[in-house]
């Protein structure tokens, strides 16, 4: 593992103060937009999601449960997008209310994904809450509920997101300028 000196200085893109009054207004719309559905089950994606769900929860107002599942995506030569499932829930959400927690939308096919996944086990509903979208690689018209930010095309770092497994604990949202657009 590299040492801190070896890691970069991200650049700051949101702060810690503006993410945590979003995380704030977002958990009032969903609380407000289920309190009559019943229970909600956060399904939050692993490993990048795992700060916005833990603040996400502790703000909403309705009866909930926490669920992770495990997704991977790679580039297979030029043909990018694949996904594979690393870990599966560990409960049915057969006639559950589905929140899926998600750290980034790049080109959108980590969530199309999950989203097929999950919609074939016959949940009440299905509506996904994404930290930051970045709006110019869509490379799909994926579903998006609940919203934090759009952001430029940029590698950014923190607030669980990550590059080669660093950053994810900075309390910030940050740009790593060096970094290629790769995917993984
Ligand atoms: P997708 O292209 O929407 O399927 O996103 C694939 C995955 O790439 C995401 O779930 C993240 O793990 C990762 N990813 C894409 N862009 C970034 C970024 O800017 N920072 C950190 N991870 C990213
Ligand atoms: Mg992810």
């Amino acid at each position: 593992m590299p040492s801190h000196a070896e890691t970069p200085e991200p650049t700051v893109l949101i702060t810690e103060g503006t993410i945590g009054e979003r995380v704030i207004d977002l958990a009032s719309q969903i609380s407000r937009d289920y309190r009559a559905k019943g229970e909600v089950v956060l399904v939050g994606v692993l490993k990048g999601a795992f700060v916005l769900l833990a603040d996400l929860s502790r703000r909403l107002t309705i009866p909930r449960r926490i669920e992770f599942i495990g997704l991977s995506s790679y580039e297979k030569g030029s043909v990018s997008g694949e996904v594979r499932l690393e870990m599966d829930l560990r409960h049915r959400v057969e006639g559950k209310h589905v929140l899926i927690v998600e750290d980034i939308v790049d080109s959108g096919n980590t969530l199309h994904y999950l989203i097929d996944l999950l919609q074939a086990r016959n949940p009440a509903s299905i509506r996904t809450c994404v930290l930051v979208r970045k709006l110019s690689r869509a490379e799909r018209d994926v579903q998006v509920d609940y919203l934090g930010f759009d952001i430029p095309d940029v590698w950014v770092v923190g607030y669980g997101l990550d590059y080669a497994e660093q950053y994810r604990t900075l309390p910030y949202i940050g740009v790593l300028e060096q970094v290629e657009q790769s995917g993984e």
